[in-house]
């Protein structure tokens, strides 16, 4: 076949591809390549143009009348920053009626962890080690969405964060990518209300494809230089999880992985998103990151910047006007991009059309469906469930908590982030209101009994560094029974463009700290944060620590559900707490080396000779006011093969006396192979809920095909040998091994850690 014909060829199967299932070029056109054929270049290019309709701030204020003449020439295909189901009514009935080909727009905006109703952050629903409490808290801002006219969220952020300087480790779901491919799982599901777009879908978008959280030096926006292997098996799970569970859109990084600009990846995006995985969604980039391409130097000029990116498969150019202003005489200079671009245009009506915007371009738009969702009840309570379940019992010394109310005459209430509504949403808070939630200060007043007072003062806010207030604060904590001391970082904190230096505690509220543990009196330390925390200063001084993340609207119910015994903490770290902040990265799932991390070892180990070996609080790790036994290990089988599966199955019984939930932990090792392979990779973990004594059996089932790893020919490979396994209560409290034998060397054909491995939870 010459070259031309091969390329002939290979543009008829992406047109099939691209006009739906099964179907020939000679049958009838989509409606997606019917409108293609009537199409300007104008209109062509429009579709990829997404304008922002507000200032963050200031929501729709940019749909003024010029905007509504773009829309009306066609020359805009989506706007983000936009809400409302009335406003977007109007905006759409432009689009619809009013443009020449009647091409309805996409409506988006970055729902992330809640629309009005703010769950916890990303990282702390990830602390929950429950797929199906992160699906629901999905649905549930799906629900808000879709009726405020919204089509399309900028969630779910899946990138692995191994490094907590980064301010978006809050976004995402932590170090790992085997917890982090099935939180990704979880939320297409529940944004998308399952696992393809249909009618009433919230679309969602895989970001920020591929390693944007593997950024240096934990510093926003930075290169990545990480070896294929890391990328490989560490960093793309999740999205390949996501492409699987039918994301619709998948958003390109602002960062370049070893020099190039994923923006312009089309070897990643392309190659691997497109060819390999076989994902044919809406690719969009980041905002304005097309023109970033200058910056990074890898163009010339916006015309060449364009044609990167629109060669690398990215179809809707987010803010930037590239596509709209530049790429019009790049195209014209050379046909073979108007097959790019047309592409481009196809895969954007697709998705219009899935979406069901052709036939009923208002459906979203239903202003007596948004009124009644809105915050509802239902959704409140659903946000307080998912808020208990995240926070993790880092410290409870001599069963401090749960508190006693009965027992107690007063408590005090300290820290300015007590009473601080607007740190509760975090940074993402879509159409969170501060004043709907309910703080901590405000659910621990509800919760007391009339004999409890609760006195309160701020202390100090992590905000500045102004300690004035500290005395103040130490009095009435000096006059209380118990202290609960609300610390940690303010919204502004944590979150993109919000990396820092140092993951210590801020000066301020290290100060409150310090003078409030120095009186003596009981302390319950309840962090208030958007990543894990080096608490090295305050750990042993303080005799309960509770991390609470940031819980959204219902976040001072829960806190007071946990304090004061309504509920027992279940939730497990996400991502390790090192001991300071240069011990970055802290991450459990280490390859082995020469010199094998061992406490005992004073030197000659990998360790950093002035801090013990281990992080201050390991991954997977959280106390609970239960205690539990792990018992009855049993293995299907001693031998594995292809297409065969183990199952590996363990008792856990709930021996505390108090009802609770456990998460328990299936982790895995590779000891000999021809490449060294982590020391422990998790490979399954079930939240289990068990009444007091109660007793269940946890079966996981595994395929080999979990154990792959990515060789250095480039393909997922199975080796034969031994394989060793544990289950346990985190990373670092192992209760129980065993091992099997793979029988047969042979290549996987998946990212390892992105296979979900089957749970059933029996009573036994
Ligand atoms: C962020 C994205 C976000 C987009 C739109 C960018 O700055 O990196 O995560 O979706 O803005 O708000």
């Amino acid at each position: 076949m010459s070259g031309f014909a091969r390329h002939a060829a290979v543009a008829c199967l992406a047109v099939a591809l691209l006009s739906g299932a099964g179907q020939s070029p000679a049958q009838a056109p989509s409606r997606p390549e019917a409108l293609l054929r009537k199409m300007t270049l104008d209109e062509k290019l429009g579709q990829l143009v997404q304008r922002a309709g507000g200032r963050s701030k200031a929501l729709n204020s940019r749909l003024d009348d010029a905007e509504l003449d773009r829309v009306r020439a066609g020359t805009v295909g989506s706007y983000l920053h936009v809400a409302g189901a009335e406003p977007l009514a109007k905006l759409q009935k432009v689009a619809v009626e009013e443009s020449r080909l009647g091409i309805p727009l996409l409506f988006a905006m970055d729902v992330v962890h809640g629309y009005r109703t703010i769950f916890p952050v990303p990282l702390a629903m990830a602390a929950t080690w429950a797929p199906d409490a992160e699906e629901r808290a999905a649905r549930v801002a799906a629900e808000e969405a879709t009726s405020a006219g919204l089509h399309w969220t900028f969630a779910p952020m899946i990138d692995i964060a191994r490094d907590p300087r980064w301010g978006r480790i809050v976004e995402g779901a932590g170090e790992d990518p085997y917890l982090g491919a099935r939180m990704a799982v979880a939320q297409v599901a529940g944004f998308q209300g399952g696992n393809s777009l249909r009618p009433g879908s919230l679309m969602a978008t895989a970001k920020h494809f591929g390693a944007y959280g593997a950024a240096i030096g934990g510093r926003d926006y930075n290169t990545a230089d990480v070896s294929e292997r890391t990328l490989q098996e560490v960093y793309l799970p999740p999205f390949y999880a996501a492409s699987r569970a039918g994301a619709g859109s998948f958003m390109a990084a602002f960062n370049d992985i070893a020099g190039v600009p994923t923006t312009a990846n089309r070897d990643l995006l392309r190659g691997a998103l497109r060819e390999r995985w076989g994902w044919q969604g809406l690719l969009v980039s980041d905002w304005g990151a097309i023109g970033e391409l200058l910056n990074h130097g890898v163009a010339a000029d916006r015309a060449a910047a364009g044609v990167l990116a629109l060669d690398a498969s990215v179809d809707m150019d987010m803010v930037g006007a590239v596509y709209a202003d530049d790429l019009k005489d790049a195209i014209a200079k050379d046909p073979a991009r108007l097959k790019l671009l047309d592409e481009a245009v196809l895969r954007t009506l697709r998705v219009k059309e899935q979406l069901g915007l052709f036939d009923k371009p208002f459906a979203y738009n239903d202003p007596e469906r948004e009124a009644r969702e809105l915050g509802s009840t239902e959704h409140r309570a659903a946000a307080r469930a998912v808020a208990r379940q995240s926070i993790v019992l880092l410290k409870n010394d001599r069963k401090l908590l749960p508190l006693d109310p009965a027992k107690l005459r007063s408590i005090a209430v300290i820290g300015a982030l007590a009473a601080d509504g607007l740190s509760a949403l975090g940074s993402w808070r879509a159409q969170g209101k501060a004043d709907e939630v309910v703080t901590v200060l405000a659910g621990i007043t509800a919760a007391a009994p009339r004999t409890l007072k609760v006195l309160s003062a701020p202390g100090a806010d992590p905000r500045n560094a102004d300690l004035s207030g500290i005395p103040a604060a130490v009095k009435i904590a000096k006059a209380a029974d118990v202290t609960v001391l609300v610390i940690g970082e303010d919204y502004d904190l944590s979150g993109e463009s919000r990396s820092r230096s140092s993951i210590e505690l801020p000066p301020s509220q290290l100060a409150l700290a310090e003078q409030l543990l120095a009186t003596g009196k009981p302390v319950v330390v309840v962090l208030a944060n958007g990543r894990p925390l080096a608490l090295s200063a305050i750990a042993e001084k303080a005799p309960a620590i509770l991390e609470t993340w940031m819980l959204g609207v219902e976040a001072g119910n829960a806190v007071a559900d946990v304090l004061f015994g309504a509920y027992s903490p279940a939730g497990r770290l996400p991502a390790a707490f090192p001991r300071a902040t240069g011990a970055v990265p802290s991450n459990y799932s280490a390859n082995a080396t020469g010199r094998p991390a061992d406490p005992d070892l004073a030197k000659d180990t990998v360790r950093y000779h002035d801090l013990p070996i281990t992080p201050l609080y390991p991954f997977g790790f959280g106390l609970s006011y239960s205690a539990f036994t792990y018992s009855e290990l049993a293995q299907s089988t001693q031998e594995v093969g292809p297409g065969e599966r183990i199952d590996v199955s363990i008792s856990v019984e709930n021996t505390g006396g108090v009802p609770s939930d456990e998460v328990v932990q299936l982790y895995v090792r590779d000891p000999v192979a021809s490449i060294a392979r982590p020391v422990l990779e998790l490979r399954g973990f079930k939240r289990v809920e068990l009444g007091a004594g109660q007793k269940k059996r946890v079966t996981f089932s595994l395929s080999p095909e979990q154990l792959a790893f990515w060789s250095n020919r480039g393909q997922w490979l199975v080796e034969a040998g031994r394989i060793d396994f544990w289950i346990g209560a985190s990373s670092a409290d192992l209760r129980a091994q065993g091992s099997f034998e793979i029988t047969k060397t042979h290549t996987g054909s998946a990212p390892a850690a992105a296979l979900p491995t089957r749970v059933i939870v029996s009573n036994n």
